[in-house]
């Protein structure tokens, strides 16, 4: 067994979910950064009993202006906004439960 090969595809995508959900209990709001984890974090969602749109990590850095940093301090660079998103109408993302799409949303919401 050849060390690199310890963990399967199916493995590292569980890995990912763990992490995930231990992030949004603990509360430090996930980060995205390819259309394969925008459809794990959203199988996440899916797979609680009762499904909401759920608050992603993606903050608008300057009051509404478009520009969008993760919390984690990760590298912004992928979105997954929905075809009329960001109308810049918050400074907070949500991603839908329905689709996995994300709009920026008042963080009070
Ligand atoms: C979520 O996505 C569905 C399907 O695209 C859409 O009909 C619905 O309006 C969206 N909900 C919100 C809150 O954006
Ligand atoms: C995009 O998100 C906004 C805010 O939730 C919603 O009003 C709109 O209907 C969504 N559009 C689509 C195409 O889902």
């Amino acid at each position: 067994v050849r060390r690199q090969n310890i963990f399967s595809g199916s493995q590292v995508h569980l890995l990912f979910l763990l992490q995930s959900v231990c992030n949004i209990l603990g509360g430090n709001l996930v980060s995205i950064h390819s259309a394969l984890e925008n459809s794990f974090v959203h199988e996440l969602i899916l797979a609680i009993e009762d499904p909401v749109d759920a608050w992603i990590g993606l903050h608008d850095a300057i009051n509404q202006d478009g520009d969008f940093i993760w919390t984690d301090g990760t590298l912004e660079d992928f979105r997954a906004f929905n075809g009329t998103e960001p109308d810049t109408s918050g400074d907070c993302t949500q991603m839908n439960e329905s689709d996995g799409c994300w709009a920026d949303l008042a963080c009070t919401m």
